[in-house]
């Protein structure tokens, strides 16, 4: 009462004589012919005795119930009344449109239906066949619905964690799954878990978290992942101790409704990542990819393309390679303030090789090198996902993608077709390089999508280390604090 009371006060557009709240529909039902919006919970069961085109009849002004509707135990076979009614707001303490138990159903018409904060209710109609409005109710309510044990119910769906003995009854055959798949601790039998083979899409979130799963090959013929609004995460694994391998070799679209969802990897210290997943990741519509340790990719021998990268000693690779898995390394070591005697000659054939890359899964690291201007033409991704250890012995945090240290007689450096790091781009004491704001700025503009994945992410060219001849190009989720360079 207080909540109608509440909306009657604020919104002036309604009268008193279109409020009804808690409404047992009858043939004694009237709606003022004015009120194209009703305020109530408006319920149609056994004892309503009302016909479809009594209904229709009732119903034809009506365009908006702020509140619910209700067809319950009926006898109809048809229901059509609905179709001129754009939204159906829902009550936090319900659900918005709740269709149950009618025996006879076979069709329902809810064609114009735009908006509705609550859930939806399909159920128990066993002749209710929901083909034509399934796109309906997945655009109005996603994967906020219980619809199921009708005679076609628009895919299957979770509703609560994927746990064994609650998801006994998961059906076989799912293609179209609503819902979050949350596993927590020990997955559910085999049989019942491998009933996912069949699933192509997830309108929803997947979060594994301290699972004894050593694959997700259980989802190998997953297409589609979009979670709803209220995904935080997208894709989250945490604590996988065993898990070794994703296997989802058909996987092609990550995406979220809120534009602030993130994939999170903590703690599954035995996988490794193929590099197309991270690729599909990083160009997917979520925000960031948040790990606090480094990720390993898998060998050659445990991806899914194996044939598409090179990897290895660059003198031996293949010209027309463009895909490289692993890290390229030129170091030296010599300090940052020492004198670099014995500078790195990188061979005129490496650098051509290096040049031709236009992904690279791994970082590049050129240290001490007696380059004098340093340009990857074709390279367009970079990925680094782990940390590296040089074999002179310097350690760099996964973060850094590619990094330029110590290069004496560096005076120029360009990467005109870069558009994703992940991370971190670093240079750093290359001495006759001139760092500044505009070096950093040209690079950063040159990235349009940076390492925290996100088209608006900001970036930081702070000067650290030695005065105006380091930078660091961060880049950042739009979350993060970042100071930016242009002066205001
Ligand atoms: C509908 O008409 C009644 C009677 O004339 C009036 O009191 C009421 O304010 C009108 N309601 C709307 C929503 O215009
Ligand atoms: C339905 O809701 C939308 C969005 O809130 C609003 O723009 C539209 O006017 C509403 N329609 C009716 C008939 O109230
Ligand atoms: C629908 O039928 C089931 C099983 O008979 C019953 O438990 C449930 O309360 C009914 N729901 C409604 C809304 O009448
Ligand atoms: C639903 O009703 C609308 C409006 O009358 C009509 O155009 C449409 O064809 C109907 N849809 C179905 C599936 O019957
Ligand atoms: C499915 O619907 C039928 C008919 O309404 C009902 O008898 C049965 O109990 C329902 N099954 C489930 C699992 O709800
Ligand atoms: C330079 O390289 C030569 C030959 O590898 C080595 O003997 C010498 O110690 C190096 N000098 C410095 C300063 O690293
Ligand atoms: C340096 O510049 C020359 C001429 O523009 C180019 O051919 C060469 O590949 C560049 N070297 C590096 C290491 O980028
Ligand atoms: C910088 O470039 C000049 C020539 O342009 C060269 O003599 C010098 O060794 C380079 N390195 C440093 C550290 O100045």
């Amino acid at each position: 009462m207080l909540l109608f009371i509440l909306l009657f006060s604020i919104n002036p557009v309604f009268s008193e004589n279109c409020i009804f709240n808690v409404h047992y529909v009858t043939q004694s039902s009237s709606f003022p012919s004015n009120c194209s919006q009703i305020i109530g919970r408006f319920r149609i069961d056994e004892n309503s005795q009302m016909t479809n085109d009594q209904l229709n009849n009732l119903f034809k002004n009506i365009r908006e119930i702020r509140g619910v509707l209700q067809i319950w135990n009926t006898q109809m076979t048809t229901v059509t009344f609905t179709k001129s009614i754009q939204n159906i707001t829902g009550d936090p303490l319900d659900r918005g449109l709740s269709i149950m138990n009618n025996t006879k159903l076979t069709s329902l018409n809810i064609s114009s239906l735009m908006n509705s904060n609550e859930k939806v209710e399909i159920q128990n109609n066993p002749n209710l066949n929901l083909q034509k409005m399934c796109s309906v109710i997945h655009d109005v309510f996603f994967n906020r619905r219980f619809i199921s044990n009708n005679s076609f119910d628009c895919g299957c769906e979770i509703n609560g964690p994927f746990k064994w003995p609650k998801v006994k009854t998961f059906p076989e055959n799912c293609v179209v799954l609503y819902g979050n798949l949350k596993i927590q601790g020990n997955a559910p039998p085999f049989e019942v878990l491998y009933r996912l083979l069949t699933v192509t899409k997830i309108y929803g979130s997947l979060e594994f978290e301290s699972t004894n799963l050593e694959t997700l090959g259980f989802l190998q013929n997953l297409q589609d992942i979009e979670s709803g609004e209220d995904a935080e995460t997208t894709f989250r694994l945490d604590s996988n101790w065993y898990l070794r391998r994703l296997d989802l070799i058909k996987l092609q679209s990550i995406k979220s409704r809120n534009p602030d969802s993130d994939a999170r990897f903590f703690q599954n210290d035995e996988l490794c990542l193929d590099p197309a997943f991270v690729q599909l990741l990083a160009r997917s519509s979520l925000r960031k990819i948040e790990s606090n340790s480094g990720m390993e990719y898998c060998g050659l021998d445990k991806i899914n393309n194996p044939s598409t990268y090179c990897t290895g000693k660059l003198s031996s690779m293949n010209d027309r390679c463009i895909r490289y898995l692993g890290n390229i390394i030129y170091t030296n070591g010599v300090g940052d303030y020492s004198e670099n005697i014995n500078a790195t000659k990188i061979p005129q054939a490496d650098i051509k090789k290096m040049q031709q890359l236009e992904f690279v899964f791994g970082g590049i690291y050129i240290h001490g090198t007696a380059l004098t201007n340093f340009s990857l033409p074709n390279l367009e991704e970079i990925y680094q996902m782990a940390a590296v250890r040089t074999p002179t012995g310097d350690r760099f945090e996964p973060w850094y993608a590619l990094v330029l240290r110590k290069n004496d007689y560096l005076t120029e450096v360009s990467f005109p077709n870069l558009k994703m790091v992940f991370r971190d781009l670093l240079l750093v004491a290359n001495a006759n390089l001139t760092t500044d704001n505009d070096l950093c700025r040209k690079i950063a503009n040159s990235v349009r999508v940076h390492g925290a994945i996100g088209m608006n992410s900001l970036y930081d060219c702070s000067l650290f280390f030695i005065e105006k001849k380091s930078i660091r190009v961060l880049f950042t989720g739009p979350s993060l604090p970042a100071v930016t360079t242009d002066g205001s």
